[in-house]
């Protein structure tokens, strides 16, 4: 398997080498052949090269069976309009591999109850993927732009039939390997783009007679979200509600360092976590590393079909913290044994390895 690696920005670099660290360690045990290249995205490719994506990377990347990315965005460029951000470097890269769905898991896990910002039992218990159309929406319609005269600026919300279908067949299937209900999220009181979400999303519920399938305002279910997230099971929506809705259920575990993500759908997938460069604590190795992490199980179980060495990499991430390390952003007074960034990889990549070797050990039975 050839994995392109792009650190990106602010803490990126620290999350994605203990991120590798593991892919590594634990390939190794299962016996996947993992080959891995580096390159520069978002602005430390505006540093070195000029521009947010140079075109080696998207080269490299085109020819890999996956891109695992760091974060994108840095505060030096914010004086920048969109099309010179970091962020450009982000979106052109979404483009170019095509996956046009992007998995964001959020799971209560019990060893973090007390870091929710949620009540124990409003939280508990709480198992949801949010499932966000990623290539369509504000982020890509034109036109776009700034009126000549600068007072005023137009973004484009647009979506075609095809584009719902295809993102809509994606949370189907997910809510067939889960729970089966499907919590789909619009504007339809407002937006012509979300009337069309809303007809396309209900007749491709019709192919999946046992789904659940339910709609909801967006401005509703980011109330749901904190008041009664276990509802949710699938919630499929579109690019910018996503985003939005993600950083929310993402806060909810404890942390939004923790969140995991998968783009899949197109020529090559993407993995990344959810959190952004956070520069304000870059370079000190304090950054949680275990989005990152989980989106390496994520890499193993959507491209490398190795269910085995994903769940290895996902109990691993539950029994350290069960065992109480816990990096800054997770600790509370007294509670917890801190750890740095590099600290949590080594744990992980240890604790993966042990489970490899004992889930070996059955199948050797
Ligand atoms: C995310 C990020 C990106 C997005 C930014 C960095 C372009 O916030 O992956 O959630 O908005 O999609
Ligand atoms: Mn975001």
């Amino acid at each position: 398997m050839q994995i392109t690696i792009l650190p990106g920005d602010g803490v990126g670099y620290e999350v994605t080498a203990q991120a590798v660290h593991v892919l590594e360690e634990v390939s190794a045990v299962h016996g996947i052949d993992v080959q891995t290249r580096t390159g520069l995205i978002g602005g430390a490719a505006i540093r070195e090269t000029g521009k947010p994506i140079p075109e080696e990377t998207l080269e490299s990347c085109v020819n890999s069976d996956a891109v695992l990315l760091g974060a994108v965005g840095s505060p030096e460029f914010d004086h920048l309009p969109p099309s010179e951000r970091p962020e450009i470097g982000l979106l052109r890269l979404r483009q170019a591999l095509g996956g046009f769905a992007n998995l964001r898991p959020s799971r209560a896990v019990l060893s973090l109850l007390d870091s929710s910002p949620l009540r124990r039992e409003i939280f508990e218990g709480t198992d949801l993927i949010i499932v966000r159309e990623l290539l369509g929406g504000l982020y890509y319609g034109e036109p776009r732009g700034v009126d000549e005269d600068s007072t005023a600026a137009f973004n484009t919300m647009r979506y075609s039939v095809a584009e719902i279908e295809r993102v809509a067949r994606v949370a189907f299937e997910t809510a067939l390997r889960r729970d089966k209900k499907v919590t789909s999220v619009d504007k339809a009181n407002v937006l012509e783009t979300s009337r069309l979400w809303r007809q396309t999303v209900t007749k491709v519920a019709a192919e999946y007679p046992s789904v659940e399938l339910e709609h909801l305002f967006v401005d509703a279910c980011a109330m749901h979200l904190v008041t009664d997230p276990r509802r949710f099971d699938v919630v499929l929506t579109e690019n910018l509600f996503g985003d939005i809705l993600s950083d929310e259920a993402a806060v909810l575990t404890g942390s939004l360092g923790m969140l995991a993500s998968a783009t899949i759908g197109g020529a090559v997938d993407l993995y990344e976590p959810v959190h952004g460069s956070a520069p304000d604590i870059a370079g000190r190795n304090i950054a949680n590393p275990l989005g990152a992490i989980a989106s390496v199980a994520m890499l193993l179980r959507y491209t490398a079909k190795n269910d085995l060495a994903a769940s290895a990499i996902e109990a691993a991430i539950d029994r350290v913290l069960e065992d109480g390390y816990r990096t800054a952003d997770l600790a509370r007074a007294g509670n917890a044994k801190v750890v740095s960034t590099e600290e949590m990889g080594k744990l992980v990549a240890q604790y993966a390895i042990e489970n490899a070797h004992v889930a070996h050990a059955f199948h050797a039975v």
